[in-house]
């Protein structure tokens, strides 16, 4: 009771603000996504997403060896696929020898000990831009997971550390885990969007990677933003399904969701702070309207707060310039 209490005490100074925070922020809570696009050289700034590059493979090695050197230990690959490689069947997302497959096998080779994740889902590939085989318009769920499964074992096989279904079939947890047992890829890790919401903010990765759904939206297989309850019954389906990670996307509107799961299930949460919400701080920041470094340190902070052991966040390289300066 005041004057006994006063909560002002332990907000006092910079020590003691210190000594009785709950959360901490590191570079090893970082997960960092790339883009890589076929050619060599080639270093080329995304428009929808200011200082934020696709790299081809050459570029991406000295990059990853740039991220291994400040601290960083994962990444998250994603590939822009040519048109005319792009059909109905994600043949291109199963050849050994494609854009992925060979982007692992460089990455691998040049830092063996970053952590390699790997979008597992068909857009990139998919004359449609959408997530699985479509037929009369409607996106098929158990085709899919044939492709989805094959192209999990190709990633295996060309070194990923885990592979990261972001295509929101049902059922492909559980297909990708056999098919990678079946082929003794006993310790490739599944890192599941298990919590996907069929959001607008994925609007500027889209423009990243020429992956726009053709017709139609992706309502009918990612989440609709006005349920929670749902989010729980995914993940639960996931965990029988053998995954090891969950991650809930997008960040920071979805932080309630996070929140919850945090609070009822055991495996360790990933966040994805996706496109929209770095393009929306960066072009902010660039009119002056927000303190960018602060903003970015405070949303980082946040998603720990709510309960992510990891952050999958485009900001990850400059929030490491940042916590070095902090700390
Ligand atoms: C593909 C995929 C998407 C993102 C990650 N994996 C786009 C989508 O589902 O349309 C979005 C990431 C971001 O916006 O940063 N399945």
């Amino acid at each position: 009771m005041y004057p006994l209490n006063r909560n002002r005490r332990l907000r006092s100074s910079h020590a003691i603000r210190a000594l009785v925070r709950e959360t901490q922020l590191s570079k090893n809570d970082f997960i960092v996504p790339l883009f890589i696009v076929e050619g060599k050289n080639i270093k080329k700034e995304i428009i929808s997403m200011p200082d934020y590059f696709q790299l081809s493979i050459n570029n991406a090695e000295k990059e990853v060896k740039e991220l291994w050197d400040i601290g960083i230990k994962a990444i998250l690959l994603f590939v822009k696929i040519e048109d005319n490689l792009k059909d109905n069947k994600g043949s291109e997302a199963i050849n050994n020898n494609g854009l992925m497959q060979r982007a692992i096998k460089s990455i691998k080779n040049k830092v063996p000990e970053m952590l390699v994740i790997t979008d597992v889902a068909l857009d990139p590939y998919s004359c449609f831009g959408h997530d699985g085989i479509v037929e009369n318009f409607e996106v098929l769920n158990d085709p899919t997971l044939e492709v989805l499964s094959k192209m999990s074992v190709s990633h295996a096989n060309s070194g990923a550390d885990f592979v990261a279904p972001s295509d929101m079939m049902d059922g492909r947890v559980l297909r990708i885990r056999q098919a990678l047992e079946k082929e003794g890829f006993f310790n490739t890790g599944i890192m599941s969007y298990g919590v996907k919401y069929a959001s607008s903010l994925y609007g500027p990765f889209r423009n990243a990677l020429d992956s726009n759904p053709g017709f139609g939206d992706k309502k009918t297989y990612q989440m609709d933003y006005s349920n929670s309850k749902q989010a729980l019954n995914e993940v639960n389906k996931d965990i029988e399904e053998g995954a090891d990670i969950i991650m809930v996307k997008p960040g920071m509107p979805y932080i309630d969701i996070l929140n919850s799961l945090y609070k009822k299930i055991d495996v360790p949460l990933a966040v994805y702070q996706v496109s929209g919400e770095y393009s929306m701080l960066k072009s902010a920041a660039s009119k002056g309207f927000l303190d960018y470094d602060k903003v970015v340190l405070e949303q980082l902070f946040s998603f720990k707060r709510a309960g992510a052991a990891m952050i999958a966040t485009y900001h990850a390289k400059e929030a490491v310039k940042l916590l070095n300066q902090i700390l």
